[in-house]
């Protein structure tokens, strides 16, 4: 399977997703501030692959000799939506503090961030199962996979187990304009795992699901509120609406890291505004005017009541509040 991130010691190699799926080449990240902009600039990206690689940044930083808290602030802004990034570097300050900065616990911790979040992964997968019937069409969007996540991925992990089980399934795999997501790395990952996949663009959903033809929709997070309302790539919202209208069940997979339980609604979350270039070109080339203004958000919220369950680590829960009911240790995962 595909290795997003490695943890090597003394640096951190990142699968350089800029330039997937046409050549695998790893940015080896020797300082925090590399990995800040592997961030950044979206060499690694995916809410939980952010999260991840974070706080490998904090060893990083640890072993340049600067402050916690200088660390903390490196890293806290490179991108905005996804939670993981603040959950990580939360965990990471917190052993700091409770290890009283000693870099080979440091490492220690980072590591079984990585390996929990793995582990957290198969067992989305094998939850989600649950509600997959052999033969489905399932239709995703964006990047939800191993490229997004420690390895393994959340929505992609529930394709990966289904193929594991036997089960007949195939994807329908939205190309997620501008940054092609979907396109370059979902259907990427989905080949080389041998599950079908065929690769549609953003305005055609609606047929097929008019056609009958998808019975399932699953997709990840970027971060969740208390009621439900998630972030998720732009695009996401239109999916669900269509979703509700065609009565086809819409599924977030998402581990409790993405869930921010500090955020009332999603109208507290906020919106990572990208560049307009983004939407004006297709990799280098120009498909606009060159001055043409352009709205260019990198995420939407799904209204929780549109959504049909979040599929997690700890089962298929209809609602946040079912989950946190669940949840009898009160604690969140990584503690
Ligand atoms: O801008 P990106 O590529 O970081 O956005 C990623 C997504 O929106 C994914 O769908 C989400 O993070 C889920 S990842 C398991």
């Amino acid at each position: 399977m595909i290795e997003p991130i490695i943890w090597d010691e003394n640096c951190l190699k990142l699968l350089d997703q800029r330039l997937l799926p046409h050549k695998k080449e790893y940015m080896i990240c020797r300082s925090i501030y590399d990995v800040a902009y592997a961030i950044r600039e979206m060499v690694v990206r995916g809410a939980p692959a952010i999260g991840v690689s974070a706080a490998f940044g904090v060893v990083l930083g640890l072993k340049e000799g600067k402050n916690i808290n200088e660390i903390y602030e490196i890293l806290k802004n490179t991108r905005p939506t996804a939670v993981n990034l603040i959950w990580a570097l939360d965990k990471m300050k917190g052993a700091y503090e409770y290890c009283d900065g000693n870099i080979n616990y440091m490492e220690k911790v980072a590591i079984k961030l990585f390996e929990r979040d793995l582990e957290y992964n198969r067992m989305i997968g094998k939850n989600g199962l649950t509600i997959l019937n052999d033969g489905d069409c399932i239709l995703t969007h964006c990047n939800a996979g191993a490229l997004a996540t420690a390895g393994y991925g959340t929505a992609l992990g529930v394709f990966r187990a289904a193929k594991e089980k036997g089960l007949n399934i195939h994807v329908y795999v939205d190309e997620t304009r501008p940054y092609l997501q979907g396109a370059r790395l979902t259907t990427f990952e989905l080949m080389e795992e041998d599950i079908p996949c065929t690769l549609i663009c953003d305005n055609m959903p609606g047929f097929l699901m008019y056609q009958g033809k998808i019975d399932k929709i699953i997709v990840g997070a970027d971060r969740i509120a208390k009621n439900g309302d998630t972030a998720n790539k732009i695009g996401t919202y239109q999916l669900a609406i269509l979703a509700y209208y065609h009565d086809i069940p819409f599924y977030i997979a998402a581990p409790l890291s993405t869930f921010d339980f500090t955020l009332e609604n999603g109208n507290q979350i906020k919106i990572e505004m990208r560049n307009g270039n983004e939407v004006r070109k297709i990799k280098d080339t120009l498909i606009s005017p060159n001055n043409v203004p352009v709205f260019n958000p990198a995420f939407d919220i799904t209204p929780g009541h549109l959504i049909t369950g979040f599929i997690t680590e700890f089962g298929v829960f209809n609602s946040v509040k079912d989950l946190l009911n669940n949840i009898n240790e009160g604690g969140k995962n990584g503690d």
